[in-house]
């Protein structure tokens, strides 16, 4: 099979996403030269028509544009991809599937539910290829975890547990709106910590474990009021700076999540843990080629937690990278799930999580924050169960 089919990408947005996902065109045929679509730097869009066309210089595109319209309305791209701030997720998602286009989605999927339904049905009424940018779960060490959770070493799950901590808006002269400060701005953001931070710990925790049924939330918000950067004045912050929920998955274990922005010292502390019958396992991202793996059949001289270093060939993409015992990052996973997305292309599949699996986030998300403004558990409504038994997954991953 000749490697030459092109898909023509189109990016809007030009800020911190639209850099992983450009690095990520731009490398995976290095990486992953037996795919037969290559992605071609089409055009890249962002209001400031000379940031956009450094953007483009920079990182390869053909052409600039200032108005995303003109993306979805061009003849030349196949696929949009949308690096914006969430209140721009579902305009340009639903236009580009109207016009045709597949598009690829930054998480969350949307600011709300309702937003996130129009944007699945847009997608599927136009039967267009698509995908969200939940990156966690092509670390190689997690797709390892999905691995060893599947094949049952764990035996039953009795608990889950997820932290996503960051310290970056403690200080309350931190405006909120605008370029730098959009996510503390509940019109962009659509929630604070919830759709930010724990929407990738959602989307990891329902991959490895399962629906979760029902939630029961706080969330806190403790700076009360920001200089909105529109107006110039002080304004009601609406985001939730933290949240923490409990909940029951459909398989009968127990979780345990805790996101907040408060965390004087962490950064960008993702973590969970999985405690089984038999085993447990637990990851950190700032040790993320690392999985932590604890087996109770062990001989009791030698048990205890080892520490997994995930970069064997014989490991979740590893085959693909250096040799053995060299670290990858985080920029890979973007690399990682271009190529899934490439794979999807060329053998058919989905390239999870498209829009229907982010939407069972979104609902969990919706619940999250629900059942922390009424003070009471709330049901889900997840479908996970019958999303596993119908869709096919495309990880290259499942090759190795
Ligand atoms: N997968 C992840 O781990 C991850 C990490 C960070 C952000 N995100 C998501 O990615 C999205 C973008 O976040 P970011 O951190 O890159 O934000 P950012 O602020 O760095 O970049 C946003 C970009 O969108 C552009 N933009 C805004 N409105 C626009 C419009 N109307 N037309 C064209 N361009 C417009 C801005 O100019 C900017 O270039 C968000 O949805 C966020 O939640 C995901």
């Amino acid at each position: 099979m000749e490697n030459n089919k092109k898909l023509r990408i189109g990016l809007i947005g030009t800020g911190f996403m639209a850099r992983t996902h450009s690095n990520g065109y731009n490398r995976v045929k290095n990486f992953f030269p037996e795919l037969e679509f290559s992605p071609v730097l089409k055009a890249v869009c962002s209001r400031n028509g000379e940031k956009v066309k450094a953007f483009a210089e920079q990182w390869g595109y053909e052409s600039t544009e200032t108005d995303w319209r003109a993306v979805v309305a061009r003849d030349d791209i196949d696929a949009v991809d949308i690096c914006t701030p969430n209140d721009m997720h579902a305009e340009i998602a639903i236009a580009a599937a109207e016009a045709g286009k597949m598009v690829l989605c930054e998480k969350p999927l949307a600011r709300t539910l309702a937003e996130a339904k129009q944007m699945v049905d847009a997608i599927e009424k136009a039967g267009v290829k698509n995908t969200v940018w939940y990156n966690y779960r092509r670390v190689p060490a997690v797709t390892l975890a999905k691995q060893i959770v599947d094949s049952g070493k764990l035996g039953r799950i009795f608990h889950y547990r997820a932290n996503f901590l960051q310290d970056w808006t403690i200080n309350a002269s931190l405006p909120q709106g605008g370029a730098a400060t959009w996510r503390l701005d509940a019109d962009a953001a659509g929630s604070g910590v919830t759709g930010d931070l724990l929407a990738h710990c959602i989307d990891t925790a329902m991959w490895l474990n399962g629906g979760i049924k029902d939630v029961s939330a706080v969330t806190e918000t403790f700076i009360k009021e920001r200089v909105h950067q529109s107006t110039g004045k002080m304004q009601k912050v609406s985001i939730d700076d933290a949240c923490a929920f409990f909940c029951h998955f459909d398989n009968g274990s127990l979780g345990l999540f805790e996101s907040t922005r408060y965390a004087r010292g962490h950064k960008a502390l993702y973590t969970f843990e999985i405690n089984g019958e038999n085993a447990s396992i637990r990851w950190d991202l700032h040790d993320l080629n690392r999985l932590e793996y604890f087996d109770n059949a062990d001989d009791s001289i030698v048990k205890g937690w080892s520490s997994i270093h995930v970069t064997d060939g014989d490991q979740p993409y590893m085959d693909k990278w250096w040799v053995p015992g060299l670290s990858i990052g985080y920029e890979h996973t973007f690399v990682h799930q271009v190529a899934d997305f490439l794979k999807s292309l060329e053998r058919g599949g989905v390239c999870s999580p498209n829009f229907r699996e982010a939407l069972e986030t979104q609902k969990v998300c919706q619940a999250v924050l629900e059942s922390a403004s009424a003070g009471s558990w709330k049901n889900t409504d997840v479908e996970w169960r019958k999303k596993q038994e119908t869709e096919k997954e495309a990880m290259l991953s499942e090759e190795v």
